[in-house]
């Protein structure tokens, strides 16, 4: 009886191991739909007669061919771009907007295990990666798109470097991510506490595989909050 115990334990634990590497790593997962905002358009449209800059990160991986077969590339007139940089773009073009890449000093690994694996180290460090980039005339925008991929259900590392770097209070800030299942995780809730004097959105998140088919779904969110131009 007692056997039978451990035994259902050992399974248990391997079967939440397993789902976590899965849910971690974007694969296996069954791909989430997008979450709309629920903001009320006025707000956004209120916001919106100033300019608008549309901000990323991404990191395009090296070993697989497109994202519907796991990788996190797209390519798009003739350009490979990762997921994240890919709905930046969207944005960018329907809004507008100017567009600002996060790059860090350092490179992450380009295949995928290595990056799954350099990750988890800046997590579980609480790592801050110094950024390459800096934005010089955040006080020119009034409205500011965040994308980021999700990593570990949460933002990369290099997401938390730059919500300490800049103060967003008085703008309005929309996040946008990809994922490989988890949606934003806490993310939302995280940058409304790192950015307390700024109205944060809830933001859209794309399923990783529905990527490439996305601008359809982009177009008319951005419309529905009023950023469409
Ligand atoms: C290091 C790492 C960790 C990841 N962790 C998660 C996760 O916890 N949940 C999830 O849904 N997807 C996860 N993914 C999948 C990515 O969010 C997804 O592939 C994303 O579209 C990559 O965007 P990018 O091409 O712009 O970098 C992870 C991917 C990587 C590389």
């Amino acid at each position: 009886m007692k056997k039978g115990f451990v035994t259902a334990g050992i399974l248990a634990i391997i079967a939440c191991a397993v789902t976590a590497y899965c849910r971690a790593s974007g694969r296996g997962n069954t791909p989430a739909g997008p979450v709309v905002s629920e903001q009320p358009v006025e707000s956004v449209a209120n916001a919106s007669g100033g300019k608008s800059l549309v901000v990323y990160f991404s990191v395009p991986e090296t070993d697989g061919t497109d994202a519907s077969s796991g990788a996190s590339r797209v390519r798009s007139d003739g350009k490979v771009m990762g997921n994240t940089q890919y709905v930046a773009a969207l944005i960018r073009e329907a809004t507008g907007s100017d567009l600002f890449e996060i790059k860090t000093a350092h490179t992450y690994p380009g295949s995928h295990k290595a990056l799954i694996d350099a990750a988890k180290v800046e997590i579980d460090g609480n790592a801050r990666p110094q950024l390459a980039t800096h934005i010089d005339n955040l006080k020119d925008y009034d409205v500011v798109f965040v994308g980021f991929p999700n990593w570990w259900y949460d933002m990369p590392m290099p997401l938390y470097t730059f919500f300490d770097e800049y103060d967003f209070g008085g703008k309005t800030v929309i996040p946008f991510c990809t994922h490989g299942g988890s949606r934003f995780s806490g993310a939302i809730k995280t940058i409304r506490e790192l950015e307390p004097e700024a109205t944060v959105l809830d933001g859209y998140a794309i399923a990783r595989d529905r990527v490439p088919k996305s601008k359809d779904g982009v177009l008319k969110w951005l419309e529905r909050i009023g950023m469409k131009k």
